[in-house]
C-alpha cells in the first residue's frame, strides 16, 4: 500500500516511519509511505500557508492554494483515497480501518489552526477523526491511522493470528493475557493456562472477554444486551 501524508509539520513523522512494524514494512517494501510538505507548495514569497479566517474569528485557517498543489502534485501518481483528519469526521474504528487496509493507495491530510479552508473538500472523499477530543494537528491522528491500517494489511505483523484474535475483531475486548513467571510476588497466573487444555482455555478467553467488555465497553454489547442478556462479573474475575 501507498500512504501519502500531506502536512506542515514533516519532522513528525520521523520515529513513527522508521520503528517497529511500520519500519519493518517499509523496508521489506510492503509499505510505500511519503510525506509531503504542505509549506512548499505555497505561492508566497514567505511561503505563508495560513491566514485569517473571512468573516473575523479567532485563530488562522490552512489556506486553499498549497493543499490544491500539493495535492496534485501527489495525484499525479495515481489516484488515491483522499482523507482529512479532522475532529469533525467520522469516528476511526476497527471496521473503518479494515475498510481503508483494502485500498491501494491513501492520501491523509492533516488539518490545522482552526481548520482548513472548506474549499479543501471538494479533494476529499472522506473525513476521519480520532475521537471527541482536540488535538493541536492532524498528525498524531494521522499517525494512529497509518498505525492500525498497517498493521491489517497481510504481511506486516509478525503472526497473521495475532491481528484476528484480538480486541474488536469480534466486537469484544481482549482476554487478559500472562506470561512467564508464573508467580510472580505472590500474583498467580490463572491455573487453567497452566493446564494446557485446549477448549477450557479458550472458553475462558471467551468468558473473561465478554467480562472485560461488559465492564470497560457495555456499549459494545448493546446488541446483546437488546435481546435480553445481562452480564455480570463473578467475585473471582481476573478483571
Ligand atoms: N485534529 C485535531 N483533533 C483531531 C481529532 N480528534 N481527530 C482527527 N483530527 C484532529
Amino acid at each position: 500500500m501507498q500512504i501519502d501524508i500531506l502536512t506542515l509539520f514533516p519532522e513528525m513523522f520521523d520515529g513513527v516511519l522508521s520503528a517497529s512494524m511500520i519500519g519493518r514494512a517499509r523496508a521489506n517494501g510492503l509499505l510505500d509511505i511519503r510525506v509531503h510538505n504542505i509549506r512548499d507548495y505555497t505561492d508566497n514569497k514567505h511561503k505563508k500557508a495560513d491566514d485569517y479566517p473571512f468573516g473575523g474569528g479567532a485563530g488562522l485557517v490552512m489556506m486553499v492554494q498549497p493543499i490544491y498543489d500539493c495535492m496534485d502534485a501527489v495525484l499525479e501518481g495515481g489516484n488515491a483515497r483522499r482523507i482529512l483528519l479532522t475532529p469533525r469526521g467520522r469516528t476511526l474504528n476497527q471496521k473503518i480501518a479494515r475498510e481503508l487496509s483494502c485500498e491501494d493507495r491513501l492520501v491523509l491530510l492533516c488539518g490545522h489552526y482552526e481548520g482548513v479552508d472548506e474549499r479543501v473538500m471538494n479533494i476529499i472523499d472522506d473525513e476521519i477523526s480520532i475521537g471527541d477530543y482536540v488535538l493541536t494537528g492532524g498528525e498524531l491522528p494521522a499517525m494512529v491511522l497509518l498505525d492500525c491500517v498497517s498493521r491489517l494489511i497481510p504481511g506486516v505483523l509478525g503472526s497473521e493470528e495475532s491481528a484476528a484474535d484480538e480486541s474488536f475483531s469480534d466486537d469484544l475486548l481482549e482476554y487478559p493475557q500472562y506470561t512467564r513467571p508464573a508467580n510472580f510476588r505472590g500474583m498467580e497466573v490463572p491455573e487453567i493456562l497452566l493446564n494446557g487444555h485446549h477448549a477450557k482455555i479458550q472458553a475462558w478467553r471467551q468468558e473473561q472477554a465478554r467480562l472485560k467488555t461488559a465492564l470497560n465497553r457495555p456499549d459494545l454489547l448493546r446488541e446483546d444486551t437488546d435481546k435480553g442478556e445481562t452480564i455480570e462479573a463473578p467475585d473471582d474475575a481476573w478483571l
